[in-house]
């Protein structure tokens, strides 16, 4: 991995490229100008291949969060939401949508896992929208979008989908899903700093407005301007840095970046199988294991963590009712094969020596 002496498998905010950090410093563009116009197009023309759609691609300045809070607070706000839960970004998607919906329902597993089709299918009557996470990144568990798609589409449900830790890393079938809008991250499978949340909205009709700063209809009149805008002072320095990460993933090539993230998914599973390391989640029907993020099962996971570290090996622990039982490493962005084969072999010696 190039760009840091550290070795980096936090599920987000990775570690940018050199050529991406370096962006940061580029001289700022007047945000009313040319410049930041042209700069902004060129975001959304090389961004919305990664959702899978054309429709409008806004840019909020703010963590994720504030794309999806902007997202769901106009589409849901009066409506009946549903929420598949399984994991802490499922759950936050449900805190959000319980402050804005007229009724907020979930239907859930425990974490690593899914509910079932039939659990899906019996809770989806007498609701407007299913808000669902695709690589739900605290259990390393990638939901099957195109199978909960179809269930939402047959009756009539409108979906809402965050693509946080899945936009640029696995393919993201915007159109073929009919999703209303997708939320996505820069700090992950993209290889961006943090600070940018990019929200494809497929269709704008229900968008009722949301709270002032994150009115998405305001960035869509901005975005519509003859100088493309955003309505408030951008970013700068991360809309630079943002397009750079962007050619990044193109001159690689979206194919060749799936396949990478599968495949080192899988060496990651492979290995930590071979030293007899259980993988900690268990998808049923409605998921699969995610290609970005791999949880698994260590006795001791916080010390080991800490061991890690200590020699320049960041994973992430568990979160909420996870902590200190499993540990999380991605394969994202800019991880290749010999970094894995590093992690792999400072585990089986840490666990030798513990
Ligand atoms: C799936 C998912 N959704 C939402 C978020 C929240 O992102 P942020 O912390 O950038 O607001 C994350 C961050 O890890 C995530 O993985």
């Amino acid at each position: 991995m190039e760009g840091g002496s550290i070795l980096n498998f936090i599920p987000g905010p990775v570690t940018p490229s050199p050529r991406v950090m370096r962006a940061l410093s580029q001289p700022m563009p007047y945000h009313r100008g040319e410049e930041f116009s042209s700069l902004y197009r060129e975001i959304g023309e090389l961004m919305r291949p990664l959702f899978g759609s054309e429709e409008d691609l806004v840019i909020v300045s703010g963590s994720s969060t504030a794309g999806i809070e902007a997202g769901i607070s106009g589409f849901v706000r009066g409506r009946r939401a549903l929420t598949l839960v399984d994991g802490k970004f499922g759950e936050r998607l449900h805190l959000i949508s319980s402050m804005y919906a007229r009724e907020a329902r979930r239907v859930e597993s425990e974490w690593g896992t899914t509910p079932s089709q039939e659990e899906l299918e019996s809770s989806l009557s007498g609701v407007d929208f299913l808000l669902v996470v695709h690589n739900e990144t605290s259990t390393g568990v990638e939901h099957d979008l195109d199978l909960i798609a179809d269930l939402a589409k047959d009756r009539g449900v409108d979906l809402l989908v965050d693509v946080v830790s899945s936009v640029g890393g696995v393919e993201v079938r915007g159109d073929e899903w009919g999703a209303k809008a997708l939320f996505g991250g820069v700090q992950k499978c993209v290889g961006a700093p943090p600070g940018l949340a990019p929200v494809m909205v497929r269709e704008w009709d229900g968008y009722r407005g949301g709270p002032f700063y994150l009115d998405l209809l305001s960035y869509r009149e901005a975005l519509r301007r003859p100088l493309r805008q955003t309505p408030f002072t951008p970013a700068l320095p991360l809309f630079s840095a943002l397009r750079a990460a962007l050619r990044e993933v193109h001159d690689e090539g979206l194919e060749n970046r799936f396949h990478r993230h599968e495949r080192l998914a899988e060496i990651l599973r492979r290995g930590l199988e071979e030293m007899g390391i259980e993988l900690f989640a268990r998808p049923r029907d409605l998921g699969r294991l995610s290609s970005t993020v791999t949880s698994f099962l260590v006795p001791g996971a916080e010390e080991v963590r800490q061991e890690l570290a200590r020699i320049g090996v960041m994973v992430a622990g568990g979160q909420g009712p996870l902590k200190g039982r499993i540990l999380r490493a991605a394969t994202m962005a800019n991880i290749a094969e010999r970094d894995v084969k590093i992690l792999l072999s400072n585990l089986r010696e840490i666990l030798r020596s513990g």
